[in-house]
């Protein structure tokens, strides 16, 4: 596993419980690592139980604060049991990163979307967050409150050819980011998102191993460069903290200034 040394400011998340949702590796590593760096107690979920495992067993290593839980976030009932082994593991929630997700996979001509690829695209990336956040808002509810951040995409914002349901289901998470930032104000509990552009994970790997790909994406990036998922966590950590303390329902781009030049 690929560790970029992160700055840490000592104990920002001290007393805090964090959930991470994708936490195998690639984004949701990224950022469980640098909540547990940062003082807080972290529980990685995973569908993917050994590599999940040895994540958290890699943030113990480093003298950090982790565990590890197996969770489908596309089953309701394995969202609430990963929320309540949670909460029997550190005493409570105060912080979700709701980021697992999986690419569409399709990447041809409209007609060639099947329903079980929307289907399953829809479960996971965008029911997935709402499972999550369902099961999340009671544990944060009896801590007091606490701070929700989303994984939406560039794709929660514009749109490229043979992903419809990928798609759709990251514009969802931009709604539904909106929608509950508003229902759960009065809750004490924050909820924002962050939109990632192309970063250097394992869902990204594959495309970034050819040539002519990598080349094409980095065209289109103005910063230069494919991402580090670092980037991404360094954002997701401002937004869990209280030095966001006045943003809701905000989607920050963290992109490299894709979207923008489109
Ligand atoms: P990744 O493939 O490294 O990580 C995704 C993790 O989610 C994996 O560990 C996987 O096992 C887990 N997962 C998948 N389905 C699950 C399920 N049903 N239940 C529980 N866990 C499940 O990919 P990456 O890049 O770190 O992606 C994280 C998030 O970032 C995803 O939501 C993705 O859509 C989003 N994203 C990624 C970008 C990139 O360039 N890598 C760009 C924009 C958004």
């Amino acid at each position: 596993m690929r560790v970029v040394k992160i700055s840490s400011s000592g104990e920002r998340f001290a007393g805090k419980v964090a959930l991470v949702t994708g936490a195998a590796g690639g984004i949701g590593f990224a950022t469980a690592r640098a909540f547990a760096l940062e003082g807080a107690k972290v529980m990685l979920a995973d569908r993917d139980t050994a590599r999940v495992q040895a994540a958290a067993q890699s943030i113990r290593d480093e003298g950090a604060e982790a565990a590890a839980v197996t969770v489908d976030v596309a089953d309701f009932a394995s969202c609430q049991a990963m929320v309540a082994q949670t909460v029997a593991s550190f005493g409570g929630l105060h912080i979700a990163f709701n980021n697992a997700g999986i690419p569409s996979g399709i990447g041809g001509a409209f007609e060639d979307f099947t329903v079980e690829n929307w289907q399953r695209l829809i479960n996971v990336n965008l029911s997935g967050v709402f499972y999550c956040m369902k099961a999340e808002v009671p544990a944060m509810k009896a801590c007091g409150g606490g701070a929700i951040v989303n994984t939406g995409s560039i794709c929660s914002l514009i749109a490229t050819a043979g992903q419809a349901s990928y798609i759709t289901a990251k514009h969802g998470v931009a709604g539904l980011t909106k929608a509950a930032a508003l229902d759960l104000v009065g809750a004490g509990i924050r909820v924002n998102a962050v939109a990632p552009g192309f970063f250097n994970t394992p869902m990204l790997a594959p495309a970034l191993e050819i040539p002519e790909v990598r080349a094409d994406i980095t065209s289109k990036i103005p910063l230069g460069r494919v991402g580090n998922p670092e980037e991404v966590a360094r954002a997701v950590l401002f937004l869990a903290s209280d030095e966001a303390s006045y943003m809701i329902g905000a989607l920050v781009s963290v992109d490299g200034g894709v979207v923008i030049q489109r």
